[in-house]
């Protein structure tokens, strides 16, 4: 059976969505927005190269530990400095980020 979990995300104008996004197709929260038709730019397509997908995270879930890759991006992109901020296509879609609470982040400089 199909699992379906939520996410609120909150897009750059301060509106917020319910994304519904399945959990059994290997997807990241980056990929289910795409899905959803949210705009996005995700320049490097998920591979932790571009910021464009970066995001802070508003709720108390635990989510994986960053990667390297992960940290260098976001210290580069001078987004570091807002705490709980991370790329949406390094969190990947599971049961434990149902109902997850993310705001859509800019990036300096753009
Ligand atoms: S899509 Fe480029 S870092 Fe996430």
């Amino acid at each position: 059976m199909e699992n379906i979990i939520t996410i609120h995300v909150t897009d750059l104008e301060g509106q917020t969505h319910e994304i519904q996004a399945p959990t059994d197709m290997g997807m990241n929260v980056m990929e289910a927005i795409r899905a959803n038709e949210l705009p996005i730019k995700a320049t490097c397509g998920g591979m932790a190269m571009c910021a464009t997908c970066n995001c802070v995270v508003k709720s108390d879930h635990s989510l994986p530990e960053m990667s390297e890759d992960e940290e260098a991006m976001l210290d580069e992109a001078f987004v570091l400095d807002i705490d709980g901020s991370r790329l949406m296509c390094q969190i990947p879609l599971t049961d434990e980020i149902d109902g997850l609470r993310i705001v859509m982040g800019e990036l300096t400089g753009e």
